[in-house]
């Protein structure tokens, strides 16, 4: 199979930072593609209770807890990042509920500025308790990952006890809570679960959901990732449309990532589409992540990280941290080169950088 594939242009030179990094702050983050920053991921944990296997190896080695950041240290980076502007923040991991003072610590974001606080979880572990206490700190909008909906091929992909009914039920319970939007990724993988996407879309449907369906991409812990293993955006619709004829409403929001749908006969939810790797979204990309081991990765395709947890350690300044931040910014690569000769899959596996 031939996948069209984009070209990106030269790798990046690196231009020195601005003159007012080293005085003034600016107000701002914008990358040398002219790239606004607004989004920030922030990885609680590097820790799960699943071991996907398209992300985690089974012997995978976690973090010493010592080498995680501390609570104080989240704190601190993200009232940096909300004095750049940013506001909008994403909790991933690993599994972000197994951080023991998560309501504390949405709670902190929120009064700090973090005005639209979003977590990604496997949906395995929260209970309706949980889901109100999130909300109600200030967590509302939730995307719970589920890859099957047959318990057999779930056990086989995440190597753990729960099941898709459990997660399917984290949906429910989130939207009665009040979440909004309650969305369901789903990674498609050809020969694994790429027969269920109509299935998929019924769930859709019946939950008034949006599910996103993600191209798989090379960031797989056991390496099998190959061209031949993505189901292209182009083939998922076909094949969703031959049950469900969609509208693309793709134009009514522009910042997201994903091509969005509605269901033609007016049912509510809805389809994303994320072509990752087809139909690459970097040229609009607004985010930056940093990992649970305080590493700052201005992109999932990064190669290099700038180290925000040692500067701290060291007794790093506010400032220190935030021209280290312009620097990482600086840099951040115009896209990733999945579709070039000498594409060099980054060293962290998808569970160490957050997703
Ligand atoms: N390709 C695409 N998506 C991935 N995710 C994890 N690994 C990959 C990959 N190789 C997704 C998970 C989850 C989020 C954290 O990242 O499914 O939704
Ligand atoms: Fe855990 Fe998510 Fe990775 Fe699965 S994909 S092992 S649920 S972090």
């Amino acid at each position: 199979m031939s996948l069209p594939l984009p070209q990106f242009g030269k790798p990046l030179r690196v231009e020195a930072p601005p003159a007012q990094t080293r005085g003034v702050r600016p107000t701002h983050l914008v990358d040398s593609h002219g790239r606004r920053i607004r989004d920030l991921r922030l990885s609680l944990t590097d820790r799960c209770n699943f071991r996907c296997t398209y992300c985690m190896d089974p012997d995978v080695r976690f973090c010493r807890r010592t080498e995680l950041l501390t609570e104080a240290e989240m704190l601190r980076l993200a009232r940096i990042f909300a004095g750049f502007g940013i506001d909008r923040i994403r909790l991933t991991g690993g599994e972000p509920t197994l951080y023991p003072t998560l309501p504390e610590l949405i709670a902190e974001l929120s009064e700090l500025g973090m005005r639209d606080i979003a977590m990604t979880t496997n949906g395995s572990l929260a209970t309706d308790a949980d889901l109100a206490a999130w909300h109600n700190a200030g967590l509302h909008r939730l995307s719970v990952s589920l890859d099957t909906l047959r318990p057999d091929r779930f056990t086989a992909l995440t190597r753990a006890t729960s099941s898709p009914e459990r997660v399917i039920e984290t949906v429910r319970l989130a939207k009665r809570v009040g979440m909004h939007p309650v969305k369901i990724n789903a990674v498609v993988m050809r020969g694994l679960n790429d027969d269920e996407l109509v299935d998929f879309a019924r769930l859709a449907r019946e939950l008034a959901v949006e599910i996103r369906f993600i191209e798989f991409m090379p960031l797989d812990s056991g390496r099998r990732w190959g061209r031949e293993a993505v189901v292209s955006a182009d083939e998922m619709l076909e094949q969703i449309e031959a049950v469900f004829p969609l509208r693309d409403t793709s134009r009514e929001r522009t910042c997201s990532p994903a091509q969005r749908f509605a269901f033609a006969d007016g049912t509510p939810g809805g389809i994303g589409i994320i072509a990752s790797v087809t139909r690459p979204f970097c040229n609009a990309c607004s985010r930056i992540r940093i990992t649970a081991d305080g590493k700052l990765m201005p992109c999932l395709f990064s190669t290099a990280e700038w180290d925000l947890r040692t500067i701290m350690r060291e007794g790093g300044s506010d400032d220190d941290l935030a021209s280290t931040i312009v620097e990482a910014t600086l840099a951040k690569q115009a896209g990733h080169t999945i579709a070039s000769p000498q594409y060099q899959q980054p060293d962290r596996q998808m569970s160490a950088i957050g997703g």
